[in-house]
């Protein structure tokens, strides 16, 4: 039984009274969702403000990206055992923006990878195609590919600390989410790949599916059989939605 985990990705936005307000909500309202792990993503720069917020509250706490680098001479990076100092948990790697806009590539996302496990973070694992390559019949020799530098480089057995999600770029801020069905056939997909190295590992790894997930969406996304709930962007700086799309995934 793989246990649910709903994330709040909440990429470069909000401010100290914007995340007071959002993270007094959350906390208000969260308790008790025993079902699914909730886990909220702020910039770097307020980790600490935001671990101060969650308190003894269950919600968890990652980072949006680490180094693969312990420490040194790294102007402007973040090392996972500084985010573990702050009290992340997780940690997401290879989100498409980093690959798009900052040219992040597998070798590189790799070593994150390795690095954040090795610092007792649990990856969470961005794969996903853009809408050419989906139109072009390519969508899982691009997943594939995007999931086996990893596990070719850092082992399967990382896999049973790592979360994977799925996030069809032409899904991320468009208001586009793939359809229940379009997800479960790349989830199932990506669990049979993890499968051709560890059986056991795949079936225990939790797959999110990311791309504008929402409160009207999230449930008949979640429950698909392979989808062990959601990576949410835009609405995860929503209270109201965000609450919902949790509440979605405890009950799936
Ligand atoms: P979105 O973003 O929910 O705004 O589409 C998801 C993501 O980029 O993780």
């Amino acid at each position: 039984m793989r246990t649910a985990i709903v994330a709040g990705n909440w990429k470069m936005n909000g401010n100290s009274e914007s995340i007071n307000e959002l993270m007094g909500a959350l906390v208000d309202n969260l308790q008790g969702l025993d079902a699914v792990e909730t886990l909220v993503c702020p910039p770097a720069v307020y980790l600490s403000q935001v671990k101060s917020l969650i308190g003894n509250a269950s919600v968890a706490l990652g980072a949006q990206n680490a180094s693969q680098f312990e420490s040194g001479a790294y102007t402007g990076e973040n090392a996972p055992g500084m985010l573990v100092d702050l009290g992340c948990q997780y940690v997401i790697l290879g989100h498409s923006e980093r690959r798009a806009i900052f040219g992040e590539k597998d070798a590189e996302i790799a070593a994150k990878f390795a690095a954040a496990i090795e610092a007792g973070l649990t990856p969470i694992l961005c794969v996903g195609e853009t809408l050419e390559e989906r139109e072009s019949g390519n969508t899982m020799n691009v997943v594939g590919s995007q999931l086996k530098a990893v596990l070719d480089a850092c082992g399967v057995g990382s896999f049973a600390k790592a979360v994977i999600a799925y996030e069809p770029v032409w899904a991320i801020g468009t208001g586009k989410t793939a359809t229940p069905e379009q997800a479960q056939e790349v989830h199932r997909a990506v669990r049979a790949i993890v499968a051709e190295y560890d059986a056991e590992i795949a079936a225990g790894v939790r797959i999110l599916y990311g791309g504008s997930v929402n409160a009207a969406n999230a449930a008949e996304l979640f429950a698909n059989a392979d989808v062990d709930g959601g990576l949410v962007g835009g609405a995860s700086l929503k209270a109201n939605d965000f609450i919902a799309i949790c509440r979605a995934a405890a009950q799936a």
